[in-house]
């Protein structure tokens, strides 16, 4: 008793943020024997953190999925797919949109809230968000299962085994397999690796993270993964296009329909270039846990930047990472491979992280490039001028890496 009340004050003294509901289920975890020594030891104590934590920083369609397999194959990583998602849905009305009531800044506290939580492997934290609510600490509706090798191999999945890893990625094989998700299992796996990381594409500013990066119970290291806008637009006219009806009007006829919605890509160009600047700046608080990564490296040259990216998380690449960059993009082909997971069941249907340039009209590039012209300026992404230089793949848009 004694050392949970310690344990409970702590956190209220450290109180960076943290909820009440934090606290609450913290107390909850407490309950149970197992967890005692984990939360009572020296090191929780002295809140050094034993484990270091890693977010994989990004935008809709801007490759995170693929990057985060990086992540996800190496052994010593628990990598966790986009569990905001589940945040997002439970302030989602049915016609999908975030609750009026609920303002940006209380939004972006849950993200936070869950973030931590899941940093220091409380998954229990989830149950506050996840729909049907779980009930005995289990869940059938864990968001992507199968995007995280941890959730789908053993302790958590005794069925997963090492296959798990290289298995192709479809969604539905993971639940199939090993049935429904233990997530004190789940938080017990995660204690055992030496790493956490999460992608994630609902945090829109890197500033929105200084809390975090702050806090002393966390490691945190922020890769923030960037793309050229023109490709991210074309990426989610492909994928979302009922959303982007107006935007395919306007690429089929050539004339800009009156009604299409100019805001979105605007702001995601707007947030992109306010991280970059901010990472860029090397402000104290985020000194040698920032690293800008353009997808276009990492397609171009995937073992080279894979490299770089296990050298900031401090971190050996293993064989399991090498292995599936070998099967999963085509290094043999001189134009990179876009991995496209979510929209397609096989590997022959992924377009080259460049094909947007022959799928897309210059009315609209134009009017992108006018729309995102810091952004493109600041990361390194060259202008078209005419229709011919568009489509002309021997001219590269991106410059190299300074
Ligand atoms: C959902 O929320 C949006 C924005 O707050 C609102 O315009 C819409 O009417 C709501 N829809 C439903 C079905 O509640
Ligand atoms: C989940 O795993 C824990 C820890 O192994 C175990 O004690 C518990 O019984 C499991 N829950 C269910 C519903 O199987
Ligand atoms: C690449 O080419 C080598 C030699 O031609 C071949 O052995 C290998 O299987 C190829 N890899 C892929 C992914 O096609
Ligand atoms: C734009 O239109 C062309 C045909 O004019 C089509 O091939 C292409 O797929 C379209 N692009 C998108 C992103 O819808
Ligand atoms: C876009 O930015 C570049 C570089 O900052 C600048 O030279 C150019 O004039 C800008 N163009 C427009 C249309 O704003
Ligand atoms: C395509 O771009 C390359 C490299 O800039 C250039 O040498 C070539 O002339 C261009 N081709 C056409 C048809 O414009």
């Amino acid at each position: 008793m004694e050392c949970s009340w310690k344990a409970v004050l702590l956190l209220v003294c450290a109180s960076l943020g943290v909820q009440y509901t934090a606290i609450r289920t913290l107390r909850d975890s407490l309950a149970g024997p197992s967890n005692w020594k984990t939360l009572c030891d020296d090191s929780w104590m002295s809140m050094e953190p034993t484990q270091k934590h890693i977010l994989l920083f990004a935008t809709t369609r801007s490759g995170s999925s693929f990057t985060g397999q990086l992540l996800n194959q190496h052994p010593e990583i628990f990598y966790m797919f986009e569990p905001l998602y589940h945040v997002q849905q439970a302030f989602t009305n049915s016609s999908g949109r975030i609750r009026r009531s609920l303002d940006r800044r209380a939004l972006l506290g849950a993200y936070r809230d869950l973030l931590l939580n899941l940093y220091k492997c409380d998954l229990h934290f989830m149950e506050s968000y996840i729909r049907p609510e779980p009930q005995d600490h289990v869940t059938n509706s864990f968001f992507r299962r199968s995007s995280s090798h941890a959730l789908c191999s053993p302790p958590v999945c005794l069925e997963g085994g090492n296959g798990a890893a290289l298995a192709p990625p479809e969604e539905s094989w993971c639940t199939k397999k090993c049935g429904i998700l233990n997530l004190t299992l789940a938080s017990k796996s995660c204690l055992t690796r030496g790493h956490v990381a999460i992608k994630t594409v609902r945090i829109p500013e890197v500033k929105d993270l200084r809390t975090l990066v702050e806090d002393p119970r966390l490691d945190l290291k922020i890769i923030h993964l960037v793309r050229d806008p023109r490709a991210i637009l074309a990426s989610r006219m492909t994928a979302f296009s009922d959303q982007f009806r107006a935007w395919k009007i306007w690429n089929a006829t050539g004339r800009q329909p009156r009604y299409v919605d100019l805001s979105q890509i605007t702001s995601t160009c707007k947030d992109m270039v306010a991280s970059a600047e901010a990472g860029l700046q090397r402000p104290a608080w985020l000194q040698g846990r920032y690293l800008l990564v353009r997808y276009e490296d990492l397609a171009f040259n995937p073992k080279h930047m894979a490299n770089k990216l296990y050298q900031f998380i401090g971190l050996e690449m293993e064989d399991r990472v090498q292995t599936w960059i070998t099967r999963n993009t085509n290094s043999n082909l001189s134009a990179p491979f876009e991995w496209n997971y979510k929209y397609s069941t096989t590997r022959d249907s992924r377009m080259t992280a460049e094909s947007w340039r022959l799928h897309l009209g210059y009315d609209i590039v134009r009017t992108v490039q006018n729309l995102c012209n810091d952004t493109l300026a600041l990361l390194g992404y060259r202008r078209v001028h005419s229709t011919i230089q568009l489509r002309n793949l021997s001219y590269s848009l991106v410059e190299p890496i300074t």
